[in-house]
């Protein structure tokens, strides 16, 4: 099993808003933000199947920041998901000396981490926004929106 270097990830759009935010750190440290778009793309040892992921990370500042950034403690900038410990490994952990998955290192895959995370949050949104349709509605009517819970509506046909 390979440790991954944070490579897989390439920032498309060059508009970084420093300090936008106004998240001041120890000694002077200042963090970048990426707006717009960031492309998600598997680490440089793995073989794309699918179209890198255009994830609008600004349309998610609805969302709390450590919904995603969960080991962010707000004192230090924000780290990568493939950074070393983190989601790191290029395929499914096995056991030592056994082709069995590894169940409690799994969440390093890369894949699972996304998959998990982002998948994982459009679906539980949309359950919880189908259960309030038939329920009552938002406060003004309408409905929340989440994102898609189907391959193609991350990973766009080449
Ligand atoms: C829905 C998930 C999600 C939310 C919410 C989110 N981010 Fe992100 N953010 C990401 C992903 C995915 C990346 C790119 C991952 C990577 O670089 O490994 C990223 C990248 C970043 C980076 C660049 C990290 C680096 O490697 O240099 C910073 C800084 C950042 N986010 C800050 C924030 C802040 C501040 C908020 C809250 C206002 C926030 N994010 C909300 C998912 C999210
Ligand atoms: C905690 C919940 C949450 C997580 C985690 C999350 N999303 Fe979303 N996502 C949303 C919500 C809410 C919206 C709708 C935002 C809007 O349009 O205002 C959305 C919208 C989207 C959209 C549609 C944007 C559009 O153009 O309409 C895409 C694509 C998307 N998310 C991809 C991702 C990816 C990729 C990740 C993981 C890196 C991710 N999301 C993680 C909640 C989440
Ligand atoms: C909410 C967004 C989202 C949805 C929906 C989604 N994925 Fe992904 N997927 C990602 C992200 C983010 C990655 C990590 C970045 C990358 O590798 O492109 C990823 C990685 C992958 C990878 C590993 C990289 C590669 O291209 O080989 C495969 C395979 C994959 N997804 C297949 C699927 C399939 C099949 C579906 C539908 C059942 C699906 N994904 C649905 C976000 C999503």
């Amino acid at each position: 099993m390979r440790s991954l270097s944070f490579g897989g990830v390439v920032l498309l759009i060059g508009i970084i808003a420093c300090t936008s935010l106004g998240v001041a750190f120890a000694e002077d440290e200042e963090m970048c933000v990426p707006m717009g778009i960031i492309t998600l793309e598997p680490p440089d040892t793995v073989e794309a199947k699918r179209a890198a992921v255009e994830f609008q990370h600004s349309r998610h500042f609805v969302l709390a920041c450590n919904n995603c950034h969960h080991t962010w403690d707000g004192s230090e900038p924000v780290t990568g998901c493939m950074t070393s410990g983190c989601h790191d490994l290029d395929a499914l952990p096995r056991k030592e000396g056994s082709k069995a998955i590894d169940k409690d290192q799994a969440f390093r895959y890369y894949k699972n981490a996304y998959h998990g995370q982002c998948i994982g949050c459009h679906k539980t949104m949309k359950q919880e926004i189908q259960q309030m349709a038939k329920t009552l509605a938002g406060i003004d009517g309408k409905l929340p929106v989440t994102g898609p819970t189907g391959c193609i509506g991350c990973h766009p046909k080449e």
